[in-house]
């Protein structure tokens, strides 16, 4: 393009992940002319490291009437609207289409069979098939709007369009191109945004306070967990949110999708209850073997959890170091109620380096759950995780994108 001269184009995307490359591709089959940006080297950097390398890409259990059991935000109901128009099955049709192979792991995920890379392709394919412009890397300097609309700034030159698309995402991973963009241009406009912190992030806890765990790192174990007040047997709902999933402990704390899950729920200085061999009744399991038994406790404890945590479970107390015959009721007892209810205070999170996901983002009372589109200022949409949605571990962070993106390109 001539220096000075200003393209102009019926869509302008910001940022090529997930949401921006769908929308961009929606659209532009739509006989919409879209320009898709992106500040990056490599085009959908964060879907190529998703699910392992794999690319958890959506999940069947996401039920669109429901979406509080699987999303959380300021108004988990935001997002019925997107998720029933374009659905998990719309898009496993999709890549049905493309003929990508994929299995079922576990509770509804769907993943690649080969690579993330097939489902970079299949974006671009879809972006190819529309006529997408796609200027990637190149920065966005400034966004306005003016009498022709928006203008936008950027590396290339300026452009303009009537339609201005934010799909940055969130703030996770920024050393392969995580920025604030979205929220700072929200803000610009007057939109408000909900204060942004890690999400499906490893929980750290103090170096005292871990040293007898530290020695566990890598060993993982199915745990039920959960955070906020215990469910009440009076009216009224239990503010607990909990999980049964794989933990894992690392050299700083807990990992694993168990506590990936818990982080996006927990409060800063509020405890985690860990049941560490959950459906197990611990207590007639001890009382029994001593009875019968006198192996170490260790070693009876090693029958509900893997043994290198009984070990380390077992020194917390003198009165769990003996022969299960010679310990007293009460060291049964409290040794069943500590590990079936570890209760734990973690110090924070491993934070954006490590988070999969930002919870916060724009505030979804600014935008239209039919469109994305703000409305203190038309012509402007938000779309993917620079919202406030946050979807737990499984594949539905994607749904989101597929779903938000694709409803946004049906009014552009
Ligand atoms: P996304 O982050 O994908 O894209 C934003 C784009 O905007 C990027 O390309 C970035 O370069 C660009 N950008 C940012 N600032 C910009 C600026 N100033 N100017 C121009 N461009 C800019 N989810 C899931 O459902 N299943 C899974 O398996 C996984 N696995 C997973 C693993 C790991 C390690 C992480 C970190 C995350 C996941 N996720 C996931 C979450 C998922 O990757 C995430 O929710 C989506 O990618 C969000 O899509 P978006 O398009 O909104 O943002």
């Amino acid at each position: 393009m001539p220096a000075g001269d200003t393209q102009t184009f019926d869509a302008i995307v910001i940022g090529a992940g997930a949401a921006g490359l769908f929308c961009a591709g929606v659209a532009g089959q739509l006989g919409v002319k879209v320009l898709l940006v992106d500040h990056a080297d490599k085009v959908g950097e964060k879907i190529r490291i998703s699910g392992g390398g794999r690319c958890n890409f959506t999940n069947r259990d996401l039920d669109p009437r429901q979406p509080h059991r699987h999303f959380l935000g300021g108004n988990p109901h935001f997002c019925r609207s997107a998720l029933s128009r374009y659905t998990a099955a719309d898009f496993i049709a999709l890549v049905q289409r493309h003929g990508i192979p994929f299995h079922e792991k576990h509770k509804g995920q769907l993943f690649g069979d080969r690579s993330s890379e097939d489902f970079i392709r299949l974006l671009q394919a879809e972006c190819g098939a529309g006529g997408v412009q796609h200027w990637q890397p190149c920065r966005v300097q400034a966004v306005r709007h003016g009498a022709q609309g928006y203008e936008v700034d950027t590396d290339r030159g300026t452009v303009t369009a009537p339609h201005v698309v934010v799909a940055t995402g969130g703030l996770s991973i920024p050393k392969i191109g995580a920025s604030d963009f979205g929220h700072r241009l929200a803000q610009q406009f007057g939109l408000r945004v909900v204060e942004p912190r890690p999400a499906l992030v490893p929980l750290t806890f103090d170096g005292e306070q871990w040293t007898p765990f530290a020695q566990l790192a890598g060993l993982a174990l199915p745990v039920r967990i959960a955070t906020g007040s215990k469910p009440s047997t009076g009216p009224g709902r239990s503010g607990e949110m909990a999980f049964d999933e794989d933990l894992l402990f690392t050299h700083r704390g807990l990992s694993g999708p168990a506590v990936l899950q818990i982080s996006s729920y927990w409060q800063p200085g509020t405890p985690l209850r860990v049941d560490l061999a959950p459906g197990q009744d611990v207590p007639a399991a001890l009382a029994d073997a001593k009875r019968r038994s006198r192996k170490l406790l260790a070693n009876e404890l090693a029958a509900f959890v893997p043994s290198r945590l009984a070990e380390a479970w077992s020194q917390r107390d003198a009165a769990w170091q003996r022969p299960v015959n010679e310990a007293s009721d009460k060291a049964l007892a409290a040794l069943a109620q500590a590990l079936s209810n570890w209760e734990l205070v973690p110090t924070g999170t491993e934070g954006y380096k490590k988070a999969e996901v930002t919870a916060g983002g724009v505030d979804t009372r600014e935008l239209s759950s039919q469109t994305m589109e703000s409305s203190r200022q038309p012509g402007l949409y938000f779309i993917g995780e620079v919202a406030d949605v946050t979807g737990w571990l499984g594949g539905y962070n994607f749904q989101w994108a597929w779903s938000s993106a694709w409803a946004c390109a049906q009014a552009l």
